[in-house]
């Protein structure tokens, strides 16, 4: 990992000691939030986030200064990198980073992931991944044994290391005895903390308090035995929490057949990355799947995105789901401590959803993005000015 100057830089005090902004923010309400739309869909979904969040601001008080930057394969294009070469510090005063999606059909995706995604989460030690997966009343599973309501599950990702250590290099090349080794990066510090993070997420979460580890430590006889080993370790310290351990081809089918057991999940970056697909498409959409990657100690603005990509295959069309990026924005929200605003618009989605009137293309309406954000911001107005009266 030494290869990313950034990373380097990580634990140094100075930088540690720079967390008071995010209580001095608090304290004085006013949030400082770098919007990054990207590319593709991005650049349609997280101003639509943005939208909803100055609603939620007016309607209980919380002010935001907004900065966008317009960072992604189009900048890539015309200066040969995918954001300024002091964008990490840039970013770094934010109390928070809202990401639509980054990849371009024009430019290779290990370039636009590595120079911009990836480098931010790994640069601010956002080691959780959160992605959470409920089956909303209102939403039509392709599986046909689905209930509403009875899967909820939340995906702990490893962040920053494991297969995304982007450790390896070609010999060789171009010859035909070129090779690559990609080299996955497993650490007792990296795999312990989000160990420890998953149970105590399962301890709040709700009366199911069960963990599921995902392994494969059947075939990767080094990095997924120490995983297995750090979870028996940590699980003996949380008796009163449920576990189990999986299998990732096994986990990938039983998340198909009985998705409502899992609660928490953890998982290995790749593993987790796999996984959050197939947990998206059981709750209907990945245009409805939020996610956070999450700096648990503070140091650092955490990030928040949909799970989904720049879909290219629709961009421009003004036909992408708005609501994963809107359920982000209420994740962001949580994470700032402003939980009435992150449940006032998690109550507008699922109002909506149950609703099933307005609904984009993906959930099987024909509503455009605009409309559903009209009506996210329609049901939030009706909502503050009833509860006022
Ligand atoms: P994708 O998530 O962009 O799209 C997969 C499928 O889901 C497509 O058919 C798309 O139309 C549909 N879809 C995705 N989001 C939707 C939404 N909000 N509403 C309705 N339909 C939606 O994945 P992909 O096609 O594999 O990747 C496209 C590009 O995005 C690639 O360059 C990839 O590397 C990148 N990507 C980026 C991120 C990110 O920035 N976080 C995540 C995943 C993929
Ligand atoms: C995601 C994406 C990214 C990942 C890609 C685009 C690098 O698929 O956030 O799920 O694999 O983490
Ligand atoms: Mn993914």
């Amino acid at each position: 990992m030494s290869s990313n100057p950034s990373d380097q830089e990580l634990y140094t005090p100075e930088i540690q000691n720079d967390t008071s902004l995010l209580q001095a923010r608090q304290r004085s309400k006013e949030f400082r939030v770098a919007v990054i739309p990207g590319d593709g869909i991005g650049r349609e979904v997280a101003p639509s986030a943005v939208t909803v969040l100055r609603t939620v601001g007016r309607h209980f008080d919380i002010q935001f200064d907004f900065q966008t930057y317009d960072w992604g394969a189009e900048y890539y294009l015309q200066h040969g990198r995918m954001m300024p070469a002091d964008a990490l510090d840039v970013l770094r005063s934010a109390d928070a980073i809202l990401l639509g999606a980054v990849g371009h059909p024009e430019v290779p995706d290990h370039v636009t992931l590595n120079g911009l995604l990836l480098e931010i989460r790994r640069a601010f030690d956002q080691y959780v991944n959160l992605r959470p997966a409920v089956l909303y009343a209102g939403v039509e599973s392709p599986l046909r044994r689905a209930r509403n309501g009875e899967i909820d599950l939340v995906i702990v990702r490893e962040n920053t290391e494991g297969e995304y250590a982007q450790v390896g290099g070609f010999v060789h090349e171009p010859t035909p005895a070129e090779l690559a080794i990609q080299a996955a990066v497993f650490t007792r510090y990296g795999i312990e903390r989000v160990m420890r993070f998953s149970f105590e997420l399962a301890l709040e979460r709700n009366e199911k308090r069960r963990v599921t580890s995902i392994t494969k430590s059947n075939a990767q006889g080094y990095s997924m035995v120490l995983w297995d080993r750090i979870f028996n370790e940590i699980k003996a310290l949380y008796p009163q929490v449920e576990t189990e351990s999986i299998l990732v081809d096994a986990a990938a089918m039983k998340l198909i057949q009985r998705p409502e057991s899992f609660d928490v999940i953890v998982a290995s970056n790749l593993f987790g990355d796999i996984l959050s697909d197939v947990a998206a498409a059981v709750t209907g959409s990945i245009g409805l799947a939020p996610s956070g990657n999450i700096d648990p100690l503070r140091r650092f603005p955490s990030m928040f995105e949909p799970v989904h990509g720049s879909a290219p295959d629709i961009a421009g069309r003004g036909i992408a789901n708005p609501l994963a990026a809107i359920m982000a924005a209420a994740m962001m929200l949580r994470h700032l401590e402003k939980r009435e605003g992150a449940e006032a618009i998690e109550k507008a989605v699922e109002q909506l959803l149950g609703e099933q009137r307005v609904r984009t293309p993906d959930l099987g309406g024909n509503s455009s993005m605009d409309a559903v954000v009209d009506e996210v911001i329609q049901i939030l107005d009706m909502k503050n000015i009833s509860s006022s009266v």
